[in-house]
């Protein structure tokens, strides 16, 4: 038998029979069974939390910078690097791939091969940035309140290829509204869209299904940053028509740290050409012969050796969120946004932000003080423990908060109560 096949034998052997690596802990953890899974209980949701190793005393609203991740993806981890470090292996096998596209495919409605492992959404935004066939003279359409992920590569590209980035504020009076807005930049020169799914100011959700009819109308494609949106309620690419879409693992998917997603979609996939490349990135080469065939699927845009333990991290997040199931994932944020919009609304000394629409308002609300500016009202915060994000993107000024599944009615009430005791004089 030879080594490489003594090895997969070996392990699989192992897996087959359960054996792996996991600590004590993990393993009394794994024995604690879930409950009903009912998002209309709050006992639910308290054990949704004692999941995640959050301490208590400090209120965590920054879901939309880094998520907590919950002890099954830490575990999962942890677990594949002792197993990895003990024989010094990458655990890179196609069916590995597979497994975790397949995972990734079903939760995002798109084909596995439409998915390339990414570090974070930066990394994503960068790719389609950088293999679209852009020349001088292009027209880009993006918005102002943009993350500087999104912004930095296309003004990078403005410099170097003379492209144009054009602008438009979001508006809060309608979807139509920022439909019509983006009409009224499209010109002859247009050849994409480039937008948030959901804003990093104040936490906006934008109109991502009809901006796809628009651009496929006028043959311009359409590309979204959703870096925001992944994890924090359910959606499907297919439905959403997109021809790309980044993400990240370590925001609201709670995975591990520097994971990401980009899905391109298939008929793309020649056309967003891979400009880092290496090993995995192709399906053949003869470097004599001066041969080349890229991987037929979005694993062209994958280079190199990586994190396994990482991507299996991020597999077992899908997972963690799955068994919640992404539609009562969005219940319980929407309901936690929801309290926390209408008590800020009814505060004399707020302004809030974030769009008052059910449907265009996120799970991230975005507040001013009428009487002290935003980063002095954070630092009160912090005194009290609570985790805010200051926003001063697209000149927003204002403080961020994220309410994701492991946040609790009474957390917000702290928050709330911190609030009323900014001094203002
Ligand atoms: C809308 C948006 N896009 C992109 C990013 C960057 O994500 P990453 O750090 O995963 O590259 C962020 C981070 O906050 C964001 O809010």
């Amino acid at each position: 038998m030879k080594r490489d096949q003594f090895l997969k034998t070996t392990l699989a052997g192992l897996a087959t029979a359960g054996i792996s690596f996991r600590s004590v802990d993990a393993a009394a953890r794994e024995r604690s069974s879930w409950p009903v899974i009912d998002p209309s209980d709050e006992a639910f949701w308290a054990f949704v939390r004692t999941q995640f190793p959050l301490t208590r005393d400090r209120a965590y609203f920054n879901t939309g910078g880094l998520g907590a991740s919950p002890y099954p993806v830490i575990d999962a981890v942890k677990a594949k690097i002792d197993e990895l470090e003990s024989i010094s292996e990458t655990g890179h096998t196609d069916q590995l791939w597979s497994n975790i596209k397949t995972t990734a495919g079903t939760f995002f409605g798109c084909d596995p091969a439409e998915i390339a492992f990414m570090r974070n959404a930066t990394e994503g935004i960068n790719v389609v940035c950088n293999g679209l066939p852009l020349r001088e003279g292009d027209e880009v359409i993006t918005t102002t309140h943009e993350h500087v992920a999104n912004s930095v590569p296309w003004l990078a590209l403005q410099k170097r290829r003379r492209i144009s980035v054009r602008f438009f504020e979001p508006s809060m009076r309608s979807a139509q509204e920022n439909i019509d807005r983006v009409e009224r930049l499209l010109s002859t020169r247009t050849r994409l869209i480039s937008v948030p799914h959901v804003t990093t100011t104040t936490g906006q959700v934008l109109p991502i299904r009809a901006f796809s009819e628009l651009a496929k109308s006028r043959r311009v494609w359409l590309f979204v940053d959703g870096a925001q949106a992944a994890g924090m309620f359910p959606f499907s690419l297919r439905e959403l028509g997109c021809d790309a879409y980044a993400m990240c693992g370590h925001k609201w998917l709670l995975g591990p740290k520097e994971t990401g997603l980009l899905f391109v979609h298939k008929g793309m996939l020649d056309v967003v050409e891979a400009k880092f490349v290496g090993a995995y990135s192709d399906s053949g080469f003869d470097f004599e012969k001066g041969t080349l065939a890229f991987h037929p699927s979005a694993q062209r845009y994958e280079y190199g050796t990586v994190s396994i333990p990482l991507r299996v991290g991020l597999q077992a997040a899908l997972e963690f969120l799955s068994r919640i199931g992404m539609s009562n994932v969005w219940k319980r944020d929407q309901q936690l946004s929801a309290y926390l919009y209408r008590q800020l609304s009814s505060m004399p000394s707020v302004r809030v932000l974030s769009p008052a629409s059910d449907s265009e308002r996120s799970a991230m609300i975005t507040f001013q003080h009428t009487k002290v500016p935003f980063l002095d009202v954070q630092a009160h915060l912090n005194t009290y423990k609570l985790r805010t994000r200051g926003v001063s993107e697209g000149g927003v000024n204002g403080l961020r908060i994220s309410c994701h599944i492991y946040n609790t009615f009474e957390e917000i009430d702290r928050l709330l109560e911190g609030i009323r005791s900014v001094p203002t004089g």
